[in-house]
């Protein structure tokens, strides 16, 4: 009672719904959402109160508590009879890296990798891609795979990027903005390419696409552990690396290398994705663990990462990727799209809170 009262005649001020406010944490960052300056255009007028909620990623899996915990906070001040919250969200980028530059107007890149091919990084990566621009996010995906770029095939393009102004203009499909190499090399000879051919790509794709404004680049890595994945760590700072395995131990052993990989380089590993986790059979309902059990969060447990989270093996997902109708895009409101939706959460969530860490406390004004 006595913490929020007023001399108003009871009624709310700016000042006692701010006290009321700061009383609210981010579940996530552990500081409450006033001083991490997520409170914007507080206005009062008699007993209706309103303010937007600025919250750190448009993917923000804490949304609805937040805005619960809110109107709890403030339908405690003596005299508020109406609350108006506007939910927005503006993505955060990593503080200032001076050693290496990033691209314009692009807030987060983030690798999705693993040690080995064939454990549906690429399938990972389109939809996950999706499911971040499904929440309104601006999201680009770049096909680092020089060796198999079958990128444009899984997100269904085959229009050849334009060029204006000697920049390369990504096609967009889906709301989402891709390159590769798999638009641009329209021979049918399979390209060889060597170490340094895969770093000059990686460098174009990176310097002269346009790819606008981005809350998230999504960056779909070759199989292994080498040149690539030193190329775009050296090339721009990255949000951090996704990584995928399947529960199966040779894909563990692979990943465990590529995961040691990353953090020589100084990358963060945003946490493990356990893909063709288990197969819901569609004829009994039944489920199988076809590739063994829980073996995704072993390993996110082992090197104490966040387990991101489960896709299961899905012929709803193989024949949506082989017709250029990604699951998340085709279906988005199935329990297979749910997954990948619970997938990008948890990855927004663990970029902001690793930009949170890397930056300075905001002002409080
Ligand atoms: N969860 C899944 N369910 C069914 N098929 C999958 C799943 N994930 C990947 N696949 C299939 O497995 C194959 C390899 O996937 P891909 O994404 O190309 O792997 P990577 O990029 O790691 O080499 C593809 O044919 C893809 O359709
Ligand atoms: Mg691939």
């Amino acid at each position: 009672m006595g913490l929020f009262s007023k001399k108003n005649n009871g009624a709310p001020t700016r000042e006692t719904v701010l006290a009321a406010l700061s009383t609210v944490q981010d579940p996530d960052l552990h500081r409450d959402l006033v001083s991490l300056n997520m409170i914007k255009d507080v206005k009062v007028e008699g007993g209706v109160v309103s303010f937007t909620v600025e919250l750190t990623t448009p993917a923000c899996p804490l949304k609805a508590k937040i805005e619960a915990d809110c109107r709890e906070a403030v339908g405690r001040v003596e005299g508020v009879e109406k609350i108006d919250i506007n939910m927005t969200a503006s993505a955060t980028a990593r503080g200032a890296a001076p050693e290496t530059e990033g691209i314009p107007g692009v807030k987060n890149i983030f690798a999705v990798s693993s040690g080995k091919g064939g454990v549906g990084k690429s399938t990972v990566a389109v939809n996950l891609a999706l499911a971040l621009a499904k929440t309104g996010a601006k999201v680009g995906l770049m096909d680092a795979d020089p060796y198999g770029p079958n990128i444009p095939q899984m997100v269904g393009c085959s229009e050849p990027p334009q060029v204006a102004n000697n920049r390369v203009i990504p096609p967009s499909v889906n709301g989402l903005k891709t390159i590769s190499v798999g638009l641009i090399d329209t021979g049918d000879t399979p390209v060889v390419w060597r170490g340094p051919m895969v770093h000059s790509l990686i460098q174009q794709f990176l310097r002269d696409v346009d790819w606008g404004e981005l809350d998230y680049l999504v960056v779909d890595m070759p199989p292994g552990t080498g040149d690539a994945q030193l190329s775009l760590s050296k090339l721009v700072p990255l949000a951090g690396a996704v990584m995928v395995t399947t529960p199966q131990q040779v894909s563990q052993s692979d990943v465990r290398r590529a995961i040691q990989m990353f953090r020589k380089v100084e990358v963060p590993v945003l946490g493990v994705v356990e893909n063709m986790a288990y197969f819901i059979c569609p004829d009994n309902g039944k489920r199988y663990n076809i590739f063994g059990e829980g073996g995704g969060e072993r390993l996110a447990e082992e090197y104490e990462v966040p387990f991101l989270a489960r896709v299961p093996i899905d012929q709803r997902i193989a024949s949506g990727g082989d017709a250029g109708q990604p699951i998340v895009a085709a279906e988005p409101d199935c329990e297979l799209s749910q997954s990948f939706m619970a997938l990008a959460g948890a990855v927004a969530q663990q970029i902001s809170i690793a930009n949170a860490a890397s930056q300075p406390l905001p002002v409080i004004q």
